[in-house]
């Protein structure tokens, strides 16, 4: 019998391509650098498992184009809106993602990014390096603090939950949360649901832990701004594509709303002269909220089984329902 045929859309780490190469007959884009759209399609016919990056674009084309024998496209990653969820659904191919492997590196990477934005330390590091760093002033750099504050986070999944528990021994006042339904869970974190307007009028830092949906698209605009308190922080470590970035320009210069912190942008990635980038009180990530080994390691793992169990006929760890 022929082996099971995979496509991997990139360099992985051996934790998951050891794995495939015991089973399968393994082809892969050899780089560290996202593959054009192109290369794919020269690459996907006849393949019977896709492994794919957030930066792919799994189109009806590519779908269409692997052919009747696509049986599980797993993405190495949580998001998984880069995938035609539809179209998959429509042909029976199984999609997985790769949950809970990352939520504890992305809850730390938003803490500290809601540190850094909050005590302004990249100006800090920045003024010791170019040389302005002089005699001590007792206004210089000085941020807000954590202490007594409460926190609003849209999205209340895994990712969180981690960052309220994490949150929380800061000596938080409250953790108000605002999500498609209230979860049973919420009270583990000590975070009380209130509907979108009640958590970001009365948060002091606002946190998006939520996916990219059509819900979600732009959901914080200029509306949204306006209602927030001219004191509040944003966070996003999410998706870029829930904030509108001209509107976020407009509120942080206008001083409707006091700094953001962005580990996700919209696009990605975010041009160096995007006016954004040029603003003190925006500090931006290169979307890098998953990136330690333990993370990548154990998502190339769970990627690769996704893959074995629909080979063996099982049921993917991370199938997306
Ligand atoms: C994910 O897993 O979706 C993150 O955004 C990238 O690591």
């Amino acid at each position: 019998m022929s082996k099971f045929k995979v496509y991997i859309t990139r360099r992985i780490p051996d934790t998951g391509l050891d794995l495939l190469n015991g089973h399968c007959d393994v082809t892969s884009w050899e780089e560290d650098e996202a593959i054009p759209n192109e290369e794919i399609l020269k690459h996907v016919s006849g393949i019977n498992g896709l492994l794919c990056m957030l930066t792919d674009n799994i189109d009806k084309e590519v779908i269409e184009k692997a052919g009747p024998s696509l049986k599980v496209i797993t993405t190495m990653s949580v998001g998984y809106e880069h995938i035609d969820i539809e179209e998959c659904r429509r042909r029976g191919i199984l999609v997985a993602n790769t949950p809970n492997v990352s939520t504890d590196s992305v809850a730390e990477l938003t803490l500290s990014l809601l540190l850094l934005t909050a005590r302004r330390l990249i100006e800090g590091v920045d003024s010791v390096k170019s040389g302005h760093w002089g005699p001590w002033k007792p206004m210089w750099l000085c941020g807000v603090e954590l202490t007594g504050r409460t926190v609003g986070i849209l999205g209340l999944g895994r990712i969180g939950c981690g960052v309220a528990k994490r949150v929380r021994p800061f000596g938080i006042s409250r953790i108000l949360y605002n999500d498609i339904c209230e979860v049973s869970y919420a009270g583990d974190v000590g975070a009380e649901f209130t509907d979108f307007d009640t958590m970001i009028k009365e948060s002091d830092v606002v946190i998006i832990c939520c996916n990219l949906s059509e819900a979600t698209k732009h959901k914080f605009n200029k509306d949204t701004f306006k209602k927030m308190k001219k004191t509040a922080i944003l966070i996003n470590s999410g998706r870029g594509g829930v904030v509108q970035h001209d509107d976020l320009y407009d509120a942080l210069t206008s001083g409707e709303i006091y700094a953001a912190g962005l580990d996700v942008t919209e696009p990605e990635p975010l041009p160096h002269d995007h006016p954004l980038v040029g603003l003190t009180n925006c500090i931006i990530l290169p979307h890098m909220g998953s990136n330690t080994w333990d993370s990548r390691n154990h998502m190339a793992e769970i990627a690769a089984k996704n893959i074995l169990s629909v080979m063996n006929g099982e049921v993917p760890y991370g199938l997306v329902k």
